[in-house]
């Protein structure tokens, strides 16, 4: 059978009949709030996972008309993607990988380049600040690169660095640069560490990756003592949507977002996160030009040249070059500054991301409503459980909300995962209560690697090579974490009949070891 009509016209009834298919295929992984699409939950049969691809036809609709174009390699919708994104965090530029995690080695390694100046380039042996506990790849490209990570142990009420040792870490001459996570959409104290960075000249380095949506604020006062010039201009142009002044109690605050505070950041497009491409990350350079540069070419196999896919000499000099020790004119596109690797992602995958950007803001605020609600529903269980805190919150209250530390700084959460930690005096462990979830079909994780330092790759690294890490302390905080962590989702596929069947699976728990203590 062939088609009548003109490639447009071909291509147009594959699309209508790809969003026709993926209307009926995919019901199942439409937002919470347009579950009366979807069979109707059943409670212990039906699965919550804890997070999952959120997509309609609309993101099929864009991986098949992207594949059909055929262009494969980043190209159109690749470049669009980047612009997008940086318009929407407010950074200078974003750098589209194939992964977070190669977001964070490229982040990384591009404070390695020998095109910085000397006192601000990363060299082997010189160390990076950064926390025990969460994910391995926000810390494995730091000895990737020849570097020392130097490990501060975590808040457990928070999940993020313990900043008051920031300074125990420092170690003249050798630290070069902080990176760390928002853990699990939960900022950390940035107002504290940009004040650290500022004090030693040091680089910063967002993981972002679990926190895309989250803002954090503090009054401009602050902002002006260190210098966040980049923030105060945009939000004095009074252009962007979430870099701008509010008022507050305190006075007039700077908020931004996450990502958007340091000098480099990372996103993670893995389908848990805040928003997919199936995998996926981005490299955002939040305000000096030249680390783009720097960036891209680690990215694209060292090369000195930034033609975009498909082009040749965006430079208009490609013949004109002299550089190393290679003949005059010889080919720019095969000039390589760096040792470099090949980390970009497929055009397709940016052709679903673009659709999910649009999206995000309602994600964003599905999850902060999907965690006030388990917050609400699980709050009777105080006696079992610790619950997390936003940074710089002191206390939650059904009616009030978060009260505030008196730093005048604030964080606007944007939930990755709802962490509850078991009290130690509980009579079961994380552990029992997640196999119990388990059981009921419900799903849960504990935070990622837990304290990193007890993972047999560090124990092993211990062994050979131990001055290859440092550690402040003993991390009791990290160990907290992994011995009495866990965390449900809050990604905006879940529904109340979900989150309420949630609640009342954990009751249930609860009840059942009660009645056997
Ligand atoms: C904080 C953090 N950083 C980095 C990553 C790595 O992202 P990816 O899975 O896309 O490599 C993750 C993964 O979930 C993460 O949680």
């Amino acid at each position: 059978m062939s088609f009548i009509g003109t490639d447009l016209e071909l291509k147009d009834t594959i699309l209508k009949l790809t969003r026709e298919y993926s209307f009926r295929k995919h019901k199942a992984n439409r937002p919470g709030d347009q579950r009366h699409l979807v069979p109707d939950f059943v409670p212990g049969i039906t699965a919550v996972p804890y997070a999952g691809r959120v997509f309609s036809e609309d993101e099929v609709e864009a991986a098949v008309g992207a594949t059909l174009d055929f262009w494969l390699t980043l190209g159109p919708e690749g470049e669009a993607f980047e612009k997008e994104l940086a318009e929407l965090l407010g950074v200078r530029y974003s750098l589209l990988v194939n992964s977070g995690s190669s977001a964070n080695l490229i982040a990384i390694t591009t404070l390695t380049s020998h095109k910085l100046p000397t006192s601000k380039r990363i060299q082997p042996g010189d160390e990076f600040i950064t926390c025990a506990a969460g994910f391995p790849t926000t810390v494995a490209p730091i000895i990737q690169n020849g570097c020392i990570p130097v490990f501060i142990d975590n808040d457990p009420i928070t999940g993020n660095a313990k900043i008051d040792q920031l300074e125990e870490a420092y170690h003249p001459g050798k630290t070069k640069a902080v990176m760390m996570a928002h853990t699990l959409g939960n900022p950390f104290d940035i107002g504290a560490v940009l004040a650290f960075c500022k004090k030693y000249n040091l680089w910063l380095i967002e993981d972002n990756c679990d926190a895309l949506g989250c803002t954090y604020s503090m009054p401009v006062e602050q902002a002006v003592n260190l210098n966040i010039y980049h923030l105060l201009k945009i939000a004095d142009e009074g252009k962007h949507p979430l870099i701008r002044y509010v008022n507050t109690a305190n006075g007039k605050s700077l908020e931004a977002p996450t990502g958007t505070w340091g000098d480099i950041s990372t996103q993670s497009f893995y389908p848990p996160h805040h928003m997919t491409m199936g995998e996926g990350g981005s490299v955002n350079i939040i305000w000096q030009a030249k680390l783009k540069i720097y960036a891209e070419s680690f990215r694209d196999w060292g090369r000195d040249c930034w033609c975009a896919s498909g082009k040749d000499n965006t430079c208009n000099k490609r013949f004109q070059w002299q550089l190393g020790e290679l003949p005059k004119g010889y080919d720019h596109k095969y000039i390589y500054t760096h040792l470099g690797y090949n980390l970009k992602p497929l055009d397709t995958q940016a052709a679903i991301g673009r659709v999910q950007l649009r999206k995000l803001p309602a994600f964003i605020e599905a999850r902060k409503m999907n965690w006030e609600y388990l917050r609400n529903g699980l709050a009777n269980l105080e006696t079992y459980f610790e619950f997390s805190l936003p940074t710089h919150a002191l206390s939650w209250d059904k009616d009030k909300s978060f009260t505030w530390d008196s730093t005048g700084r604030k964080t606007d959460c944007s939930w990755f995962g709802f962490m509850i930690r078991v009290r130690p005096e509980a009579p079961f462990t994380n552990s029992d209560l997640g196999r119990f979830l388990d059981d009921n079909k419900i799903g849960n994780r504990m935070l990622f690697g837990g304290n990193l330092l007890r993972q047999p790759v560090f124990v092993q690294l211990k062994i050979d090579r131990p001055e290859s890490f440092r550690v402040v302390g003993d991390t009791p905080g990290a160990d907290i974490l992994m011995n009495q962590a866990l965390f449900l989702g809050t990604y905006p596929g879940l529904t109340k009949d979900m989150m309420d069947y949630e609640i009342e699976v954990i009751y249930r728990f609860i009840t059942s070891k009660k009645d056997n203590v």
